[in-house]
């Protein structure tokens, strides 16, 4: 019986620690704080993922974020919130947020969860074309 306890108890404790303590890193701007599993996370692809990622870009978000990213889309004009410029946010977060809210969406907003429609490889490479956008 005490064993079993002891067992239960140690068990708690680490799911508890797998939660995690809330997310610390930075996402400058006022930009909402990047979640623990995703912090810190940088791009596995590099750069060179650029140009695969503007294919994925233009099929994707293009209609709301507009060819050049800058939140002018055809499809963004009558939305509120309206698409953000990524080309301005790009220079103010780090890849962990940008792979963060293209994976999980902006809860609230038309931008939607890409998980499960892109794979995280096709993220990364969206997230590499981002960082080209100026
Ligand atoms: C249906 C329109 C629509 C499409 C399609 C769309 N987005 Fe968005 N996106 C939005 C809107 C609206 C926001 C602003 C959300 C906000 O203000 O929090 C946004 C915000 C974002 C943000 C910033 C989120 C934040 O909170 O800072 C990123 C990054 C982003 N989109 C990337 C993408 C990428 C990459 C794609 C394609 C895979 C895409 N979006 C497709 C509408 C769209």
């Amino acid at each position: 019986m005490k064993k079993s306890f002891l067992y239960v108890a140690v068990l708690i404790f680490i799911l508890l620690a797998a939660c995690g303590a809330p997310a610390s890193t930075n996402t400058g701007g006022g930009a909402a704080a990047v979640p623990a599993e995703y912090a810190g996370q940088t791009n596995p692809l590099g750069a060179e993922a650029a140009a695969e990622g503007a294919k994925v870009f233009r099929v994707n978000c293009v209609a709301c974020h507009g060819e050049q990213g800058h939140g002018d889309g055809p499809a963004g004009a009558a939305l509120s919130p309206a698409p953000k410029n990524l080309a301005e946010l790009q220079t103010t977060v780090a890849d962990d947020y940008l792979y963060w809210r293209i994976r999980t969406g902006s809860p609230g907003t038309a931008m939607a969860p890409w998980q499960g429609i892109l794979t995280d490889e096709q993220i990364w490479q969206v997230v590499a074309f981002i960082r080209t956008l100026k």
